[in-house]
């Protein structure tokens, strides 16, 4: 090849290049300066751009300032109270938590000499559930201060409520404990309570009926969490038995009760031994404890309203285990207190026991 062929071919090689470049180079600049060339074609719309902007932006701007301010006083309140209490801040974040149901505990209560110490005894072991919401009601005709200050003071978040058993159903002094149903119109005050003022639609729960007599372990809270509709479990010392539990049958439905009193009751087992959603109270508006059902058929005239043997859902290791105890508090000799009465010599009457 000659010089002057390469220098030909060479000369192609530019020409193209060149071509090629003098058509593409503007291409890439409009895509790359785009919006840059719109507001240089059109200066006033970069204000009306930014005013649409800043519309958008000052209510945003608004709401973070306003959690700037809530911020600022949850942190003042929190330094505030773990002044106070040097572990309240970590005890309080430790125990809510919004991934998992609330349990409702309902406790009907009575003003006797061991009372403080049966709401001692719960409120140590409340303390430690997390999500827990304690209903503690009076069978009372009015609040009082007693329960009042306890709760107070409990670190448990709480509703206290009060209602009064009807004279004729209420158990006199020296009554054989079983004559007459005991707590029935706190339970139900406390059912009512819960229709009126906690919504299912953004709240999930389980509701429990927890005596104050009684015995819970931590593990039974943990059990009755995830129900759907009644869970059911064991139920030691009751029913003068070793425990009372619910039969369980090969396919893991219950089938039946172990009860030595008539086992052949609808739902043969304690209060202590059951726990459903909160959503049934809104299914069934009007269920309710029936005051004046035969003895030992309380459980089972709110139950049957609610659902069918074939529907509970069997809890501790399918009822294997003993979680919560149907323990009873022997009641105090009171006689030296008496005779110190009846000498004019009361014991200070400011000591609350
Ligand atoms: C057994 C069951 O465990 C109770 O759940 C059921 O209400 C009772 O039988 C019944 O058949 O009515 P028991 O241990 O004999 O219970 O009853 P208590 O523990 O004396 O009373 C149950 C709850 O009602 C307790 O929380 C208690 O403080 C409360 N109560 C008792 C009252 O509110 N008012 C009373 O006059 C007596
Ligand atoms: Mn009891």
């Amino acid at each position: 090849m000659s010089t002057l062929e390469m220098a030909r071919i060479h000369l192609k090689k530019v020409v193209i290049v060149f071509v090629v470049l003098f058509f593409i180079t503007p291409v890439i600049l409009v895509i790359a300066y785009g919006v840059n060339c719109r507001n240089f074609i059109s200066p006033l719309n970069e204000e009306d751009y930014r005013d649409a902007i800043a519309k958008k932006e000052s209510p945003l701007k608004m709401k973070e300032d306003e959690l700037k301010k809530y911020e600022e006083r949850l942190n003042t309140l929190s330094v505030a109270l773990r002044r106070q209490f040097p572990n309240a801040v970590e005890y309080i974040l430790q125990i809510l938590d919004d991934n998992i149901p609330t349990i409702y505990a309902i406790t009907p209560t009575h003003t006797r000499h061991v009372q403080k110490a049966e709401l001692v005894r719960l409120t140590n072991t409340f303390l430690h559930v997390k999500n827990f919401h304690w209903i503690l009601v009076e069978d009372s005709e009015y609040r009082t201060p007693l329960v009042t200050n306890f709760l107070a003071q409990s670190g448990l978040r709480y509703t206290h409520l009060n209602t009064a058993t009807p004279k004729n159903y209420k158990m006199k002094e020296n009554d054989p404990h079983w004559l007459k149903p005991r707590g029935v119109e706190q339970r139900n005050l406390a059912l009512d309570w819960l229709r009126e003022n906690i919504d299912i639609a953004t709240n999930s729960g389980v509701v429990y009926f927890a005596d104050d007599d009684n015995t819970y372990s931590l593990q039974l809270f943990e059990e009755m969490r995830f129900t759907e509709k009644v869970s059911v479990w064991p139920v030691g010392i009751t029913g003068g038995l070793k425990f009372e539990r619910p039969i369980v049958g090969e396919d893991g439905k219950v089938k039946g009760w172990y009860a030595a009193w008539r086992p052949q009751r609808p739902f043969a087992m304690d209060m202590a031994g059951f726990a459903l959603n909160l959503n049934l109270l809104k299914k069934y508006p009007n269920a309710r404890f029936d005051i004046t059902a035969k003895r030992g058929y309380l459980e089972s005239s709110f139950l049957t309203q609610l659902v069918t043997l074939n529907e509970l859902e069997p809890r501790a290791e399918l009822c294997t285990k003993v979680l919560v105890w149907h323990t009873r508090t022997e009641k105090p000799k009171w006689k030296e207190e008496d005779a110190m009465i009846a000498k004019g010599q009361p014991s200070d009457p400011r000591v609350e026991v």
